[in-house]
């Protein structure tokens, strides 16, 4: 039994491609036959696979069904998490989720899955994203300030949020943690965040994230053990498609 984890799959089988990129760069082309085939040679129905948002580029959910059900098709248990892209999805209708898609597709949120003896904890995350102002020798000399207190605003709710569920396992005596964030769990000109705190609060064993993608952003954020924890970054470009084995 193992537990595995991906992001950004951004499918469009019904929907407009928002990024034409994804149609021409290498990594991208034919994405969801590479990304079933690896998952059939992967993964066994008693596994788990986490996907950690950006699923669709569907606007609403009757644009994300043939998605959906692609994600569905897939192999083993499947627990989706929300992106910043999963327009289908508001947080207060995730009950009404699980009920139409049960038992294919579990949709986590202000709650817990469970693997083994560990609570699976997610939440999208935010992280301030500029725009930064650059100076010719490409170093931050400054950046929006409006943005980045909207930003902040942003951050608490999901914090919050996170907590949460946090607080949902540990009252249910969970005392193992992996947490699963779409967004990085610290921006650019962050070492540590309110996200990595809560990490370490818990005592999370693993920080799960995705969103960065494109080679550029890989390393926009923090990668392997780091104060007592490791971190991962799973955007399925990232991984070329091959999810991330997380737990055996
Ligand atoms: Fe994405
Ligand atoms: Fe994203």
């Amino acid at each position: 039994m193992s537990l595995y984890a991906i992001g950004d799959l951004h499918l469009h089988y019904q929907s407009e491609l928002k990024a034409p990129n994804q149609l021409k760069n290498r990594i991208w082309k034919k994405h969801e036959e590479k990304f079933r085939k690896n998952c059939g040679k992967m993964i066994r129905e008693e596994d788990t696979l986490v996907l950690v948002g950006d699923h669709s580029w569907g606007r609403n959910l009757s644009e994300c069904q043939l998605d959906l059900q692609y994600i569905s098709d897939l192999p083993g248990r499947k627990i989706l998490t929300r992106g910043n892209h999963d327009m289908f999805w508001e947080v207060n209708k995730t009950g009404r989720l699980n009920e139409l898609y049960k038992p294919g597709l579990n949709f986590l949120q202000n709650n817990y899955e469970t693997y083994q003896d560990y609570a699976l904890v997610a939440t999208k995350g935010f992280t301030f994203e500029g725009p930064f102002y650059i100076d010719r020798r490409n170093r931050i000399v400054g950046w929006d300030r409006e943005a980045e207190d909207h930003a902040k605003k942003l951050v608490k709710r999901e914090l919050d949020r996170l907590r949460l569920a946090f607080e949902l396992a540990k009252g249910d005596g969970f005392r193992k943690f992996i947490l699963f964030l779409h967004y990085p769990p610290t921006n650019i000109l962050e070492d540590r965040s309110g996200f990595t705190d809560l990490a370490e609060e818990y005592g999370a064993e693993k920080v799960i994230y995705a969103h960065s993608h494109g080679e550029s952003r890989f390393h926009d954020s923090i990668h392997g053990e780091y104060r007592g924890r490791t971190y991962h970054l799973v955007s399925g470009d990232y991984l070329r498609w091959k999810p991330l084995k997380v737990l055996a």
